[in-house]
Parts: C-alpha cells; sequence; structure tokens
C-alpha cells in the first residue's frame, strides 16, 4: 500500500486514480494524519499539494515521522515546499503565481542511478504542468536537481540516501504528458511495490472479507435502487452469501417509467439476488400532497423511506427468526471512495447546498452494522466491477439518479398525473439519446417538467399547456458540470416526439446552464 497525504488540492484524488492505474493499491488520507495511528505499513509516501502557501498562517503539515520511517516520499508542488521545510531548502514566492504549461528539463546523473529511476523512460524534455505560488530557492543539503524549468531551477529534486523526491509540477493531471509515468516509475521503481490490484484480485479479496465479517450465519439486509452502486454491492453480497443477504427495492411512486419490473428483472430474475419488491408509492405520493418546497420534498422522501425500509427489515428479521436462522446482523452501505474521502478531509465537509439523502439515516434506529464492500472504489472502479460480475451494460453505464427522484423533477406540486408527464418526457429523451449514441459521452440526462403554462397551436386549436425542460451535463464529480452540445437535429427529433407523444405538454426547451452556478437538478 502507498499512502496519499492530501493537503487538499483539488487533484488529490487523481494522484490515487494513477497510482491504482500503475496496479498499486494506495489510500488517501487527510495530511494531519499520524504515523503512529496508521492501520497499515506504507511502502512509499506521496504529499499533494494543497490550495495554501506553506507561508500561509495555519498551513498544513505532516508528521515528521513520515521522513523517518525509511520509506520512499514523493512531494508533489506544496509537497515539494514541504519536504523543503523539513530538510531546510529556501522557498521564495514567485511574484506571479505560475499556473500552465512548462517544458521540464531532465538532468541525469549517470553515477547516481537511484536519483535517475524518477523520470526513468522519460524524453531528455517533458511537457509538464504547473500551479504554484512558492518555490525553492535552493535544494536541501544533499538533494540533487533532477529537472528544471525556465523559471524554477529545481523544478524537480532527489536525495539518494534518504529516498525522496519532490517536484513542482503535477504529474497527475493529464496535462503532463509524463506525468502517468512518473508516478508509475515512483510507486513501481522507488517503492518497489507490487503491481497487484486489479479488479479480479479486489473480488476475491472482498467476498472474502465479506465472509469473514458476516460469519457462517451471519445475515444482511440493503436497499437497492437500480443504480450501478447499490447493484453491484448487491450481487458481491450474493457472491459472497447468496440468499443470507436480503434485497429491498421501494418503489416510491417517483421512479422512472417501468424502473422497478426492470430493476426486478435484472436483480432476482437474471441475478438471482434474494429481493424484495415493496410498493409504497400511495404513501410517499400521499405524504408529498400539495408540497412544493424542495428540501421539504427531500426530507419527507428520505423519512418515508427509512420508514418503509425498516418496516421491511424488521418482517424479513423475523422470517429469518422464524425459520431458524437468526436475526439481521448487518446493514449494506454502496458507500464509495469520494464519500469516504469527502466525510474524512482535513477542509472539514463542504457547505450544504442541497441535503443529498442518504440511508445514513438508518442507523440511528437501527442496531444494525454497517457494512461497505465498496468504501475503497471510484466510481469508474465500481463499472468494471459490475462487467466482471456480468451485470448488464445498460445497468452498469446508467446515468445516476437522485433518491426523491422525479419528484424533485417536478418543479413545484408533485403529483400522479405531474409525474406520469415528467416520467414519459423523460422516457422518450433518454430512448432518443441512446439511439443516437450518446448517452455514454453524456454523464446525465434527464427531463424536468415545469409547472408554468405557455400558448401553442396545435391543428387549429389553441394550446396551453405545461414546459418540459432537457438538462444533459458532462461532469466527472458531480460538483461541477458543463451543459452537454446536444447536436440539433437529436434536439428536433425529441422535441417533435415529445410535444406529439406527451399530452399536457406543448413546448420543450433545453438547458443551457453549467454548475456552478446552477445546479444539475432543477431542484
Ligand atoms: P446537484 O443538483 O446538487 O446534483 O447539482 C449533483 C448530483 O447529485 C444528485 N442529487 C441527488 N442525489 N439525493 C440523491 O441521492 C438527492 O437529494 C439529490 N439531489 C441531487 C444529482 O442527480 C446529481 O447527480
Amino acid at each position: 500500500t502507498v499512502l496519499i497525504l492530501d493537503f487538499g488540492s483539488q487533484y488529490s484524488h487523481l494522484i490515487t486514480r494513477r497510482v491504482r492505474e500503475a496496479g498499486v493499491y494506495c489510500e488517501l488520507l487527510p495530511c494531519t494524519q499520524k504515523i503512529d495511528d496508521l492501520h497499515f505499513k506504507p511502502k512509499g509516501i506521496i504529499l499533494s499539494g494543497s490550495p495554501y502557501s506553506i507561508f500561509d498562517e495555519g498551513a498544513p503539515h505532516v508528521d515528521p515521522k513520515v521522513f523517518q520511517l525509511g520509506v520512499p516520499v514523493l512531494g508533489i508542488c506544496y509537497g515539494l515546499q514541504e519536504i523543503a521545510r523539513n530538510k531546510g531548502g529556501k522557498i521564495g514566492i514567485c511574484e506571479r503565481r505560475e499556473y500552465g504549461y512548462a517544458k521540464l528539463n531532465i538532468v541525469r546523473h549517470a553515477e547516481h542511478p537511484f536519483v535517475d529511476k524518477l523520470f526513468e523512460g522519460l524524453p531528455e524534455t517533458s511537457e509538464v504542468w504547473m500551479s504554484h505560488g512558492d518555490h525553492l530557492d535552493s535544494a536541501p543539503a544533499g538533494f540533487r536537481i533532477i529537472g528544471s524549468t525556465d523559471t524554477s531551477a529545481y523544478a524537480a529534486v532527489g536525495h539518494d540516501d534518504a529516498k525522496i523526491f519532490g517536484i513542482q509540477f503535477h504529474p497527475e493531471v493529464t496535462h503532463s504528458v509524463d506525468g502517468k509515468q512518473v508516478l508509475r516509475n515512483f510507486v513501481l521503481g522507488i517503492c518497489e511495490c507490487e503491481a497487484n490490484w486489479t479488479m479480479a484480485s479486489f473480488i476475491d479479496k472482498e467476498i472474502e472479507r465479506i465472509r469473514a465479517v458476516v460469519g457462517p450465519t451471519g445475515q444482511v439486509v440493503g436497499a437497492v435502487s437500480g443504480g450501478v452502486d447499490s447493484t453491484v454491492a448487491a450481487r458481491l453480497m450474493k457472491e459472497a452469501i447468496g440468499d443470507r443477504f436480503h434485497a429491498v427495492l421501494v418503489d416510491n411512486g417517483v421512479m422512472r417509467l417501468n424502473e422497478c419490473q426492470s430493476v426486478k428483472a435484472i436483480l432476482k430474475d437474471r441475478l438471482g439476488i434474494n429481493l424484495e419488491v415493496v410498493d409504497a408509492s400511495d404513501l410517499f405520493l400521499d405524504r408529498l400532497a400539495g408540497v412544493t418546497d424542495p428540501e421539504k420534498k427531500r426530507k419527507i422522501i428520505g423519512n418515508t423511506f427509512i420508514e418503509v425500509f425498516e418496516d421491511q427489515a424488521a418482517i424479513i428479521d423475523k422470517q429469518s427468526e422464524l425459520s431458524g436462522h437468526g436475526k439481521i446482523d448487518f446493514l449494506l452501505q454502496g458507500t464509495l471512495y469520494p464519500d469516504v474521502i469527502e466525510s474524512i478531509s482535513f477542509k472539514g465537509p463542504s457547505a450544504t447546498i442541497k441535503t443529498h439523502h442518504n440511508v445514513g439515516g438508518l442507523l440511528e434506529n437501527m442496531r444494525l452494522k454497517l457494512i461497505e464492500p465498496l468504501r475503497e472504489l471510484f466510481k469508474d472502479e465500481v463499472r468494471a466491477l459490475g462487467k466482471l460480475l456480468n451485470i448488464d451494460d445498460e445497468l452498469v453505464w446508467r446515468h445516476p439518479f437522485p433518491g426523491p427522484g422525479i419528484a424533485i423533477r417536478c418543479l413545484g406540486e408533485v403529483s400522479r398525473p405531474q409525474v406520469q408527464i415528467a416520467r414519459l418526457a423523460d422516457h422518450i429523451y433518454i430512448e432518443e439519446i441512446k439511439k443516437a449514441g450518446l448517452y455514454r459521452s453524456i454523464s446525465q440526462a434527464y427531463a424536468a417538467l415545469l409547472p408554468i403554462r405557455s400558448v401553442g397551436v396545435m391543428g387549429d386549436k389553441r394550446t396551453y399547456e405545461q414546459v418540459i425542460a432537457l438538462r444533459a451535463v458532462e461532469s466527472t464529480d458531480f460538483m461541477t458540470a458543463d451543459w452537454f452540445p446536444m447536436p440539433y437535429d437529436v434536439l428536433k427529433r425529441i422535441s417533435n416526439r415529445i410535444i406529439n407523444e406527451v399530452k399536457g405538454v406543448n413546448r420543450v426547451v433545453y438547458d443551457v446552464s453549467s454548475k456552478p452556478p446552477s445546479t444539475i437538478e432543477w431542484e
């Protein structure tokens, strides 16, 4: 395992991604992590960049023990300044923050092959990406320059005996052309890690872990939604403990068209998961009647979901006890690594813009212990896992769908007829996107129903009906997003079909707002 210490750079996740791509398992922890408290012994340590300057008041610092472990250390950008601070280099402030491309001239040391390992296989000059305000004016004693740029004489330094390296540029971003190779060289060549982190090895390891944690008779209950995360998690559980895993799908009345049936067909009929479908749509829709405030809608759906799920879990619990299997012990959650990172970041949790309902609230009244088989994985790793576990492509590549579903896509009041209009329009929209071969280029697309009326003309008749707004975005983490440049001919087909086929709609508009300042959902 390689340890990555996060100083809050927006690129820290990318370092983790690149190291795993090299086949090496790594963990990202806040820079304040105490080395003595680690639950593993790292084979190497990477210090990330940071939005801070090393001169800022309150600038974060690492446990000095990082440098006493005797394992190789690589400091990136701020990480390099942090090495200099600990090892006695001179740090200066750039007159202007340097941002963008630079040409790195590599300096080789034939008589010191160890420091040359970091840039092994790279050409003599390499295009790199810089983003920094501080730089080294002199290297600490014993460090050799292994790379420089026009503006930074000490753009890359290394120390043979201490096995410490520092680089001013960001190898984790794709703009640094040979960056991937640099990180590979560090973890494979310098830390001498084995490249044995693959999804197939993950499956074996995780199934074994689940079996050990749950025990030979333990039982697990978990909610599934038809999204890739909960499906992959459920599939892993099924593989590990068979029917001792009980999946629950709650129909909340605001899911997509035919969603419940199709999720059931895949999970229960095809993947053989022990699934119970609970139709609670009346309960949800009754409680939503007359509610227009988006946050209230979320609360109602979140709380009702917990209620319904807990009732169902209690029924399963009772049945299990009666059949001699014993009580349910665990609750499955499809938590991913970014959620874990977010909750342990030293910057603290980000401000709440919308309360994203998750099933965390379930635990308050339940005595169940949590089991989270995906907590080490990124989304694309979950997709790769889904493929290996034989889950349909359609499900593996599904766009995310919010817990409150169509309720936050019917602006204003949520009623059965309104939900049905939004549902049909959305279905046509997604169908046409798929026909045009664009589904995978888009991160998320949906149709929202606006509760305003506008005038139209159909045949010779005046119409006075509602508006459908089409949303499609490209995003990597859904924290920021760009609107998708949908081809006009595709928009034309979608608009024609929606207006012709969905009663109650006479106008279709396309949303061209990015996030920020807009959000992906309209509510
Ligand atoms: P926003 O609208 O905040 O959405 O830009 C970012 C991502 O989060 C999803 N989203 C939700 N997911 N419960 C969820 O499970 C929610 O209440 C919720 N609100 C937004 C949204 O679909 C997008 O992928």
